[in-house]
């Protein structure tokens, strides 16, 4: 075993691996000495101080040149076209799909059999949901995972899916899928070796004698499921205390090894050769555990996210990531660069539009909008209305007091408000992980079900329409949650099915509603209305230039209920004006004085006089081509 020494020593010894794995291609060669630098300073501070770091890089140099050696030619011409145009993810035709495979269409056949409609929706991206070999039964929906390679055999096989991310590429939509890579499942090989008193494997994970280290790091550390399990360790058969941050059934990777670096590294290369464009980087703040700290978004989970991103660089470069961290919205944007994560979640701006719609106050939204949209350039948000998690409140508490708000009431209101605890609210959702120790809870329901559809609410569907109005609007990649294009409501067959009743998150993940998708051309239904009216949305969304990229300008008006901002094109703009108020307000002239008098009403379709001031209904919104003066 040989430690890092210097980056030309270790260089040596990383060529000197790939050429005893095979042929060193020369592109690769290319691309492993602009990335190898990075890559090595990062094993630098990460793993400086292992007898295997040198070994562990060079086998990792290893497996990427053979990833590459092994790739497909369709995927390298996807590559160059991915390098030629590296913001390919930032066009106005930019939309987002997710669904579980089994609950939307039974298996991967079915979900191939969906092409026409992802393609009638206008999708150019879709997630399926963890779809890997996973433990029989509770499994976490799929987040806990025993193999990465191999897809979970009720859904189907590898073959069926790298020939789905073929048919996918040809319709022009590009495969996501996630890699959860903070834990494996408690039934991995490698976990199975761990138990086993493998040490190899033993240092895969975080494993414990006794009781002290796990409470020494739980003093600091905070529980993400302690429906589950208290604290952030189980216990196993031999009385050893396994760390696990989310079920007692998923182990959290030691990443301070850097063979786990290496093995997961493998394991991405291989599914970005599947022809998986987009991975889903699951849990990324809580990778690295340090004594002492909250084990959150550590320095370190940033340069592991940044070694992983080199050697994607090298190995797969088309590839991009996308960020799953629903933390402080300051964190968020820590994981967001061309270097990290190309991609993140936006749950603040997700958060803040429920927030808005129970307050009717859309303040916090439009600070958010103003002072926390931002991006780097070669990265952009992905803005979702809800997910398969649950909806977190996860603005930053200074913001609030900012208005006058205090944050843990206001979180207090919003849970009991969105679980139908609060009289006159038009929610019907369910809380999940109610922690009574600290007054934390979740909130989960379909995105119908929460704008009151379900509740028969007169504002429903017009609620559901202004959630997606921002998603749609504010920049970067829209996601749909497929179901909620067709009013799905919330299913709660969950609480009587032994496996899935302790998660209340499964109340929003019903299977596809076919009686809704059948009605989808029928006006007089809700699922026929909601379709329509977001289908349209897409539709001018996709010819509307001025909404690609994320580049937004605030723009105020006099109502606290209004959320105003205005995304410029080469020389016109799209306003977009949202009421989340219950009564009608009437935009004046004056306050629209900054534009040329004549406009476009692009929902609408028709030419307006700014002069004649706008109407914005109760949950009404417009997105008006303007001309600045
Ligand atoms: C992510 C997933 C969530 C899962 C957790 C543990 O947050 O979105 O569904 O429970 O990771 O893998
Ligand atoms: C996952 C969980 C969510 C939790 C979050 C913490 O997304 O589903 O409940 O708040 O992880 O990062």
């Amino acid at each position: 075993m040989t430690a890092l020494t210097t980056l030309e020593a270790d260089r040596a010894s990383a060529l000197d691996a790939m050429e005893r794995s095979g042929r060193v291609d020369d592109d690769f060669l290319t691309r492993f000495d602009a990335q190898f630098p990075r890559l090595h300073e990062l094993f630098a501070r990460l793993y400086g101080g292992r007898a295997d770091g040198q070994e562990q890089l060079a086998l990792l140099a290893a497996e990427a040149s053979s990833a590459w050696n092994a790739r497909p030619l369709e995927l390298k011409v996807r590559d160059e076209q991915r390098l030629a145009d590296p913001e390919w993810f930032a066009s106005e035709r930019a939309l987002g799909g997710v669904c579980y495979v089994d609950r939307f269409a039974g298996n991967l056949a079915g979900i191939r059999d969906q092409i026409p409609y992802f393609r009638e929706l206008g999708l150019s991206y879709l997630h399926l949901m963890p779809l890997f070999d996973a433990p029989e039964g509770d499994n976490d929906g799929g987040y806990a995972v025993s193999s990465y390679r191999r897809v979970n055999p009720s859904l189907g096989t590898m073959a069926q899916l790298s020939e789905l991310a073929a048919d996918l590429r040809t319709s022009g939509i590009s495969l996501v899928l996630d890699f959860v890579f903070n834990h494996t499942s408690n039934e991995h090989d490698w976990a199975r070796a761990a138990v086993a008193g493998n040490p190899a494997y033993e240092d895969f994970y975080l494993i414990f004698p006794d009781r002290e280290m796990p409470d020494a790091y739980e003093r600091t550390t905070r529980e993400i499921f302690p429906d589950d399990h208290a604290g952030s360790f189980v216990q196993l058969d031999d009385g050893r205390w396994i760390w696990s941050t989310f079920y007692h059934y998923q182990w959290d990777l030691n990443y301070a090894n850097p063979a786990v670096f290496r093995a997961m590294a493998g394991e991405m290369l291989f599914l970005a050769n599947q022809g998986v464009e987009v991975l889903r980087m699951d849990a990324v703040a809580f990778i690295w555990k340090q004594l002492g700290t909250a084990c959150e978004s550590l320095p370190e989970a940033h340069m592991l996210l940044q070694a992983f991103n080199a050697v994607l660089a090298m190995a797969a470069p088309g590839m991009v990531f996308k960020s799953e961290a629903i933390v402080h919205p300051d964190e968020v944007v820590a994981y967001i660069s061309p270097g990290e994560c190309q991609l993140s979640y936006n749950p603040l701006q997700m958060a803040l539009t429920w927030e808005a719609l129970a307050t009717r106050d859309g303040r916090l939204l439009q600070d958010a909008l103003e002072r926390r949209h931002a991006l780097p350039p070669g990265t952009a948000w992905v803005n979702y209305v809800r997910s398969h998690d649950d909806v977190g409140w996860t603005f930053a508490d200074e913001d609030a007091a900012a208005l006058g708000i205090d944050g843990y009431g206001h979180r207090q209101f919003l849970n009991r408000f969105y679980t139908g605890r609060f009289d006159g609210s038009f929610a019907r959702g369910v809380a999940f992980q109610e922690n009574p120790a600290t007054g934390d809870a979740r909130v989960t329901g379909t995105t119908a079900s929460l704008a009151g559809i379900e509740a028969g609410d007169a504002g429903g569907e017009d609620r559901v329409l202004l959630a997606h109005t921002l998603a749609l609007s504010t920049g970067g990649i829209p996601l749909l949650y497929l179901g909620d294009e067709v009013a799905q409501l919330n299913d709660y067959s969950y609480a009587d099915d032994p496996v899935r009743r302790g998660d209340s998150r499964w109340v929003h993940r019903g299977n596809s509603p076919r009686d809704r998708y059948a009605q989808r051309g029928n006006l007089d239904t809700a699922a026929g209305r909601v379709f329509r009216r977001l289908t349209k949305l897409i539709a001018v969304r996709q010819s509307a230039p001025e909404l690609a990229g994320n580049d937004l300008i605030g723009f105020r008006t006099p109502y606290t209920s209004v959320i105003g901002y205005q995304r410029p094109g080469e020389t016109t703009r799209v306003l977009v004006l949202a009421n989340v108020g219950d009564r009608e307000v009437r935009i004046d002239p004056l306050t629209l004085s900054g534009f040329e008098r004549s406009a476009f009403d692009l929902i609408h379709d028709v030419e307006l006089d700014l002069d004649e001031g706008i109407d914005l209904p109760a949950h009404g919104f417009v997105w008006l081509r303007v001309t600045p003066l």
